[in-house]
């Protein structure tokens, strides 16, 4: 098995007052086998085995399935790999003496909580003004009760896969939630259950991500290329596509200032 040497530069932050500053740290006999979050949990065993603070960085699942992890490494969030999460990431990806720069997401809409942690819960607000569905599901239904077109499946199947990292505005110029709201509205309204509201979750949930302060689209597709789950930007074109139709209907209560793009 071989192992590695590496030179860290962390974002050590106490809290949002706090400026910042990058730290650098050593990483030493890092296994190729181990996840980017187990090289930092050994940095970490290191700096509690001297007294110092651990690094806060967030993590759950460790399976690329809760979206916790987000961090910016090397300048790309979630690291080189495509379509991986940090979690995901494996040391194998880098070479001994490699200097690895460890960044918290950058946007004004995620507040730096500590390090490598920002409060990501404008993305909670976003889906909790989407709402619920009102049609009744009933139970588990059998396979096939409702149904349903299978291109139709297949595309809320793939916007559903959004783990709502924030990979995506920590990727935009913008620092634009786009990618991930079309994601959230996609998937309920390409669904016949999810017709009775599709027009009113567009708008709330547009209205939202605009009153949450994060940036326009322009297309960049930066958010694409840095997605964990490979969303399409053809889902922000869905979406635009939503708001205007149900703009021609009605507006929103809570209407931000800007709306879809
Ligand atoms: S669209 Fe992709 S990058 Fe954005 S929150 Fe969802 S999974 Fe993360
Ligand atoms: S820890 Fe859950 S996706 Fe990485």
């Amino acid at each position: 098995m071989s192992t590695m040497n590496l030179t860290l530069h962390v974002w050590r932050q106490k809290n949002a007052a706090d400026p910042g500053r990058f730290v650098t740290y050593r990483a030493e006999g890092i296994s190729e086998h181990m996840s980017f979050l187990e090289m930092l949990d050994v940095v970490n065993e290191g700096l509690i085995d001297k007294g110092e603070e651990p690094i806060a960085f967030d993590h759950d699942c460790r399976e690329g399935i809760c979206g916790t992890c987000g961090m910016v490494i090397n300048g790309t969030p979630h690291g080189p790999r495509k379509a991986t999460t940090t979690c995901q990431l494996h040391m194998r990806t880098f070479k001994d003496g490699d200097e690895i720069t460890i960044e918290p997401w950058r946007a004004a809409a995620f507040p730096v909580v500590r390090d490598l942690v920002v409060d990501r819960s404008a993305f909670d607000r976003i889906i909790a003004a989407g709402g619920f569905v009102g049609v009744s599901t009933g139970s588990a239904p059998d396979g096939n009760t409702i149904p349903i077109a299978k291109d139709a499946a297949e595309r809320a199947m793939d916007a559903a896969a959004c783990i709502g990292c924030g990979a995506c505005v920590a990727a935009c110029p913008n620092a634009s939630a786009m990618l991930f709201t079309a994601a959230k509205v996609s998937h309920l309204g390409l669904l016949p259950q999810g017709q009775a509201e599709r027009d009113r979750r567009a708008l709330a949930m547009v209205a939202q991500m605009d009153a949450e302060q994060f940036g326009s689209c322009t297309n960049h597709a930066e958010c694409e290329a840095a997605c964990p789950k490979s969303i399409s930007i053809e889902t922000i074109a869905r979406m635009n596509r939503d708001y205007i139709a149900a703009s021609m209907v009605k507006r929103p209560k809570t209407a931000g200032s800007g709306g879809a793009g």
